[in-house]
């Protein structure tokens, strides 16, 4: 797809009201039953731009020839957003939302490659860009941090190792004109370490977080068997590529015991080894039983995606967090700020703001 065909798509639905449409039920919302609710009462051509781009309804060719014209219709299938079965075409998986302004596709799906979800939003809505510097984003997926931060650093790289993100992560940096001003590599993160020459200013990242035992797997959330496997690796290959006053910004997940978020020591420790001097936020605490609401929802999504039974996986868990001697997983927030003329004192353990509360994910 080229600036051209994102240009008159972007016109088309802003001039039709979709992106009102959308922020009607929240900024980055993914009420999708809520806009089933009340797409009925849309007139054209609002009523079909959404049905096909938030509900993911086949629309018929003529129909979507005539609203997008051919030439639009005609690179949307081109740069696999959307797939045509002759008669009829519809997304391939995706949605078109809108969050801080801008507007980008993500996959709406069961297991999804292009992700967007709660903890996009909270680093989305805590993430400070850095005014005319140069900011790294690791882990793009849509490129929703990278194209955040864009609108004020003077250059933005965004790194991503999977191929379908990276594509429609550029359709979503030329939807919002910011193609000049992030560059899209789809590259693993530990690939990219080794061509950096120039510090960052800024560096923002959410990474696959979710604590994985040992043979389980997650389409895109795979943390290591604590929740932290990948971001203990971008701490060690970036911090070092840190500027002198600049920040490192990213969210995750956390395992405690008992009231004790013990991963934040770990944590400062690289931190302190890097000059940085680091604040936490935690904004959610699940406890790892039974009966607890996020603990559940890991225990039946393993057992859908991996074909076990759903006492087999709550066992394949107890085991797993017993082994690790520990009841707790934290949400968080965390910034650092690479300061070294900061008294050795400010390095030794990051500052912390407890929001936790149990049952509550994600607090933004
Ligand atoms: C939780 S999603 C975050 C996407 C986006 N930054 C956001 O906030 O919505 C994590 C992303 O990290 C990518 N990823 C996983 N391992 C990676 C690696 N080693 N190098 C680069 N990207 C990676 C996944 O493909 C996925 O798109």
């Amino acid at each position: 797809m080229d600036a051209r065909s994102a240009s008159v798509l972007r016109s088309i639905l802003e001039r039709s009201g979709y992106c009102t449409f959308h922020l009607a039920f929240g900024d980055g919302n993914v009420q999708h039953q809520k806009w089933r609710h009340f797409a009925d009462r849309l007139d054209e051509p609002l009523h079909t731009l959404v049905e096909l781009f938030l509900l993911q309804r086949a629309v018929d060719n003529n129909r979507a020839g005539e609203l997008l014209g051919k030439v639009l219709s005609e690179s949307l299938i081109e740069a696999g957003v959307l797939q045509s079965d002759g008669a009829a075409v519809r997304t391939t998986g995706l949605v078109l939302i809108s969050f801080r302004s801008l507007l980008f596709f993500f996959e709406l799906v069961l297991t999804p490659r292009v992700y967007f979800g709660m903890d996009s939003i909270a680093l989305g809505l805590y993430q400070r860009p850095v005014p005319s510097g140069t900011t790294l984003d690791l882990c793009s997926g849509a490129g929703i941090q990278a194209m955040i931060a864009a609108q004020q650093a003077r250059h933005t790289f965004a790194i991503e190792i999977d191929d379908r993100a990276s594509a429609i992560a550029r359709i979503n940096l030329m939807l919002n004109q910011l193609d000049k001003r992030v560059t899209m590599i789809n590259m693993p993160l530990e690939e990219y370490a080794a061509s950096v020459t120039e510090p960052f200013d800024h560096i923002v990242f959410n990474p696959p977080q979710l604590p994985a035992p040992e043979g389980i797997d997650y389409p895109v959330g795979n943390g290591g068997a604590d929740g932290l496997a990948l971001t203990n690796r971008v701490l060690r290959l970036y911090l070092p590529h840190l500027a002198e006053n600049g920040s490192i910004e990213f969210i995750g997940r956390g395992l405690g015991r008992d009231g004790n978020p013990i991963f934040i020591d770990e944590l400062g420790a690289l931190f302190a080894e890097h000059g940085v001097a680091g604040h936490a936020q935690l904004i959610g605490l699940s406890e790892l039983r039974p009966g607890d609401r996020t603990y559940e929802v890991l225990v039946q999504m393993v057992a859908g995606t991996h074909n076990l039974s759903v006492e087999r996986s709550h066992e394949i868990f107890e085991n797993h967090f017993r082994a690790l001697d520990k009841n707790e997983m934290y949400t968080f927030f965390m910034r650092g700020v690479k300061s070294p003329r900061a008294d050795a004192d400010d390095h030794s353990r990051p500052t912390v703001t407890n929001l936790a509360e149990v049952g509550k994910e994600w607090l933004a």
